[in-house]
């Protein structure tokens, strides 16, 4: 089989992804509040490398050059997210203009370059203030939530024509309320529930909110999800599949799309006691309706697969199904992902069977792999440029069997605070010096330029 070219739609859009917490710095200048990362990253103990989000990449005052940097890359959009401590520092109450004033510029910046700015709402730093008084396993968490999303958007709605209420209610929950490993760190299940309920529901409220705000705009949620992959063709394993899909994935999807949460596993959290079995007493009447809110697109996350195997050893017998991430022959990329860019695809397809989901945009996929400048200042990332390459492949394949993909945002524009890794992951296209804050264009930036000013590329054989 010969080489080829693969080429995107006409309108494409090409972007690159960041959050506030990961790139602005700044934690406490011009008024801004703390957040729930603020204070988990002041911890000791809680991040890898004992560092914090105090400096990162000091966006907040180097914004102008990292426009510049987007700009010279042809990027089409940019997808940031709002600090709500920046623009509410109690949470509710006094809004602080110069938080807002910042984000203002920003999106100026943008738009004069020629980017489309995508907006997201909450990728993660809670006021610090509202934790106090319960976070997201309270209902008044949602409602003030929606007093933000008024704020932000009578002020960005003229402008921003594309919002994200969430980023990945799945983290939020699991991640920092069931396994402890993200702000809050809390560590139970039952609050876990309650903060996805809640999340899912400050997005359904806020979308009116946003609609009414920032006319013609496009407005919806992203989340991470998981292909699951079948590693074995052991008959145990199709009801491990169909319950670690169900917490992970169909949690989300499901009332989103108007299917209420999926009955196995509400089922099965009731038979582990997780539940009381009469009533699940945090979902209100009217909340369904309210999380199902129509929506313009989904954005997705995509990262790795989940690969079941079946396995029975004699320390096991009785739990035979391990959870496979590490096969021979797979690459996994310095944070421990494995590459397998094929889960994208089956990924989008199903996403567009099963739910038929008008329009889809990849808001986040990319790889942390940590090389840095050779003698000359260059950064030859070339196993960077292979996992871009492969996974815009495959989403290719899936726009061919007719699912209506409509951009792909790397992660990320530059190396980053990478929350409980700190910096020792570098997932950026553009390097940054720590030390006195210099950028360098990775290959895999050389390269996604090319990709964007072509609207596609050349691929070996075996990519297509
Ligand atoms: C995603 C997060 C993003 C970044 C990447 C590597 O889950 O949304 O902030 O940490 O992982």
């Amino acid at each position: 089989m010969s080489s080829g070219r693969l080429t995107f739609p006409d309108g494409f859009m090409w972007g690159t992804a960041t959050s506030a917490y990961q790139v602005e710095g700044a934690w406490n200048e011009d008024g801004k509040g703390e957040s729930i990362w603020d204070r988990f990253a002041h911890t000791p103990g809680r991040i890898m490398d004992g560092s914090t989000g105090d400096v990162s990449c000091d966006h907040y005052h180097r914004w102008r050059e990292d426009v510049a940097l987007m700009k010279d890359l042809g990027l089409k959009a940019y997808r940031f997210s709002i600090s709500w401590p920046r623009v509410w520092p109690a949470g509710r109450g006094r809004v602080n203009q110069k938080g807002l004033d910042f984000y203002s510029r920003l999106v100026d910046g943008l738009l004069e370059a020629g980017i489309e700015p995508f907006a997201t709402l909450y990728h993660w730093d809670l006021p610090q203030i509202l934790q106090d008084k319960g976070g997201w396993a309270e209902r008044s968490t949602a409602e003030a939530f929606v007093d933000y999303t008024d704020v932000v958007s009578r002020r960005l709605g003229d402008r921003v024509k594309h919002w994200i209420t969430h980023n990945e209610p799945f983290a939020t929950a699991v991640l920092g309320h069931r396994v402890g490993m993200h702000a809050p760190g809390l560590s139970d299940l039952l609050t876990a529930l309650k903060v996805s309920h809640n999340l899912l529901l400050s997005h359904g409220w806020a979308v009116p909110v946003l609609r009414r705000n920032s006319s013609g705009s496009e407005v919806g949620i992203t989340l991470i999800l998981f292909p699951l992959v079948p590693g074995s063709s052991n008959t145990t394993v199709p009801p491990v599949f169909r319950r670690l899909d169900g917490s992970f994935n169909r949690w989300f999807l499901d009332p989103l799309y108007g299917r209420r949460y999926p009955a196995d596993i509400i089922a099965e959290y009731i038979e582990a006691g997780y539940l009381p079995a009469d009533n699940v007493d945090f979902v209100k009447s009217g909340d369904f309706e309210a999380i199902a809110s129509h929506t313009d697109f989904l954005g997705i996350n995509y990262y790795s697969p989940v690969i079941l195997r079946s396995e029975v050893t004699p320390e096991n017998e009785n739990e035979p199904m391990t959870l496979l991430y590490h096969g021979p022959g797979y690459e996994y990329t310095d944070i421990g992902m494995m590459v397998y860019p094929d889960g994208l695809r089956h990924l989008l397809n199903r996403l567009y069977f099963e739910y038929q989901i008008p329009k889809i945009y990849i808001t986040e996929n990319g790889a942390s792999y940590s090389d840095g400048p050779d003698m000359k200042g260059r950064v030859r990332d070339q196993k960077r440029v292979r996992y871009l390459r492969d996974h815009l492949a495959a989403a290719h394949r899936a726009l061919q069997s007719g699912v209506p993909l409509a951009g792909y945002f790397v992660w990320s524009l530059m190396d980053n605070f990478e929350w409980s890794f700190g910096y020792t992951q570098r997932f950026g296209i553009v390097w940054v010096d720590y030390e006195n804050q210099k950028r360098i264009l990775k290959d895999s930036a050389l390269w996604y330029k090319q990709v964007i000013a072509e609207n596609g590329f050349a691929v070996p054989a075996r990519s297509r």
